[in-house]
C-alpha cells in the first residue's frame, strides 16, 4: 500500500465506493465530504481520489504523466490460483486497448477507428429502432413491467453482438460473461468468486479467439470480418490475437455502458414527471436530455489511471505510482463548469461537456453509438408512453461495483390505473 504521509494529502478513511451506502446514493456522500479536499486518499481500496472537472481533464489529457494501465485492474488483490487462471487464458495484466499506453494502444485504437467506421454506425440506425419497437411490443402495456429486463439490458446487448458479428445464438454467453468480467475487475469478490470469474473470462477470451479463426474464412458485413480485412493488407500489423482482443474491448464496453445510460435517463426524466411530461411535449429536448444525465448521473462513473512520475495535483504531491480514482459523476456536479449542478435540465447549454466518456487518446470509440441508443429508445418510450410514471415505493438496487452504475431493475406503468399486482 502507498504511505501517503510525506505528501500533504487529506485522508478520508471512510471513503468506501463499495459500501452499501455509497451504493445505494453516491451523491450523498459526495454531499458530505469537505469541498477543500479535491484530491484525497481513500485508504480502504488504496487509490487517491479526484472530484474536480479541471483536475480530471488535465489526468486525461496527459497521457504521458498518467497511464492507462490500472482501468481494468482488479480492485482486490487476486488469490494466485484466479491470477494462474487468468494468465494461462491469455488475459494480460493490462488486458486491452482501455489500460494500455502508447504505442501498444495505438496498435490496437487506429485499426478500431478505421472499421468502427461513421457508416457503419448509421447503419445501425434502422437496426436499433426495430429492435426498440420489437421490445416495446413484447410489453403489455396494461400491467407495471420492469424496463430494464424489457428493454434496457437486451437492446444494447443485441446492437453490440450484431454489429460486432458475435452469432444470436451465443448472446445470452457473451452476457453472462460480461457480467463476470464487470464483477472480477471493479468488484469485492471472494477467492472462490475470483476462480469463478476468471474460469469465465479464460472462456470468454478463447471464444473470440475462436470466433476471429472462423471469420477468417467466413467473411461478414460486419466489425471482426472489417478488422479482417485491416489484418490482410499488413497481417503484422494488426494480428487475430489482437482482432480478438479488441472484440473483447467492444462486446463489454458496448454493453453495460449502455444499459446503464438508459437506465438513468429514464430513472432521472420520471423521477420527476414534469421532466418526463416536458420531453413528451417537445421531443427536441431528447439529445439534450442524454447528455444532461450524463452529466448528473453519468453509467460510467468512475474511470482509473497510474501516475508514472511525482506530480502535483489539485495541490496535492503525489508520487510515481499513485492510482487515481477519477470520479466523474463528481466532476459532473463540478460548480465552476455547470452553474447548479444539483438542477437537472434537458436545455443545459453545455452538458455536452461531461467527462462521461472520458477524453484525449482513450475517449470512447462508441459514444455516437451509446447516445443514438438511448436518443431512439428515449424517443420511442416518449412516443408510446407518454403517461409513464415510476411504479411507487420501489427501491433501487445497483451492481456492486465501482465503474459502471444503473438501476439493476425500474419498474415503470405505461398507463394511470395499472397497479403492481
Ligand atoms: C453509452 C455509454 C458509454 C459510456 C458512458 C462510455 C464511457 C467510456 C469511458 C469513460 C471510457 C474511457 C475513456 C478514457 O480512458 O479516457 C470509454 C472507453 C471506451 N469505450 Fe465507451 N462508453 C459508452 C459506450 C460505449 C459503446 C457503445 C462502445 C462500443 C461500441 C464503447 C467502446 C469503448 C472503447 C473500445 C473504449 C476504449 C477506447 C480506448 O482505450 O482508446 N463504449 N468509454
Amino acid at each position: 500500500m502507498l504511505n501517503p504521509e510525506h505528501s500533504a494529502c487529506p485522508v478520508h478513511a471512510d471513503f468506501d465506493p463499495l459500501s452499501p451506502a455509497f451504493l445505494a446514493d453516491p451523491f450523498a456522500v459526495l454531499d458530505s465530504l469537505p469541498r477543500d479536499t479535491p484530491v484525497f486518499y481513500a485508504p480502504a481500496i488504496d487509490y487517491y481520489v479526484v472530484t474536480r472537472y479541471d483536475d480530471i481533464e488535465a489526468v486525461f489529457l496527459d497521457h504521458e504523466t498518467y497511464s492507462a494501465a490500472p482501468a481494468q485492474l482488479p480492485l482486490v488483490q487476486l488469490v494466485p490460483e484466479a491470477a494462474q487462471i487468468l494468465l494461462a487464458g491469455g488475459h494480460k495484466p493490462q488486458p486491452s486497448m482501455v489500460s494500455l499506453d502508447p504505442p501498444a494502444h495505438t496498435r490496437l485504437r487506429s485499426p478500431t477507428a478505421r472499421a468502427f467506421t461513421p457508416r457503419r454506425v448509421a447503419q445501425m440506425e434502422p437496426r436499433i429502432r426495430a429492435t426498440v419497437h420489437q421490445l416495446l411490443d413484447a410489453i403489455d402495456p396494461f400491467a407495471p413491467f420492469d424496463l430494464v429486463s424489457t428493454l434496457t439490458f437486451p437492446l444494447p446487448a443485441t446492437i453490440i453482438f450484431s454489429f460486432v458479428g458475435i452469432p444470436a445464438r451465443d448472446w445470452p454467453q457473451l452476457k453472462e460473461w460480461c457480467g463476470h468480467r464487470a464483477s472480477l475487475a471493479w468488484g469485492r469478490p471472494t477467492p472462490g468468486e475470483q476462480v469463478q470469474h476468471a474460469e469465465n473470462m479464460a472462456a470468454y477470451r478463447r471464444y473470440l479467439r475462436d470466433l476471429v479463426a472462423t471469420k477468417a474464412h467466413a467473411r461478414d458485413d460486419d466489425f471482426a470480418s472489417a478488422l479482417l480485412v485491416i489484418h490482410d493488407e499488413d497481417p503484422e500489423a494488426l494480428t487475430h490475437e489482437e482482432i480478438a482482443s479488441i472484440l473483447y474491448s467492444l462486446t463489454f464496453a458496448g454493453h453495460e455502458t449502455t444499459n446503464y445510460l438508459i437506465g438513468n435517463v429514464v430513472r432521472r426524466l420520471l423521477e420527476d414527471p414534469a421532466r418526463w411530461d416536458a420531453v413528451v411535449a417537445d421531443p427536441a429536448l431528447i439529445p439534450g436530455a442524454v447528455d444532461e444525465t450524463l452529466r448528473y448521473d453519468p453509467s460510467v462513473p468512475v474511470w482509473r489511471r497510474v501516475t508514472r512520475r511525482p506530480v502535483t495535483l489539485g495541490g496535492v504531491d503525489l508520487p510515481a505510482g499513485a492510482k487515481l480514482f477519477l470520479w466523474l459523476a463528481a466532476s459532473g456536479r463540478d460548480a465552476s463548469v455547470f452553474p447548479e449542478p444539483e438542477a437537472f435540465d434537458p436545455r443545459r447549454a453545455n452538458a455536452a461537456k461531461t467527462l462521461a466518456f472520458g477524453k484525449g487518446i482513450h475517449y470512447c470509440v462508441g459514444a455516437a453509438l451509446g447516445r443514438l441508443e438511448a436518443q431512439i429508445a428515449l424517443e420511442a418510450l416518449t412516443h408510446r408512453f407518454p403517461q409513464l410514471r415510476l411504479v411507487e415505493g420501489q427501491d433501487l438496487s445497483f451492481h456492486p461495483n465501482i465503474s459502471f452504475r444503473g438501476p439493476q431493475a425500474l419498474w415503470v406503468r405505461a398507463a394511470q390505473d395499472v397497479s403492481l399486482s
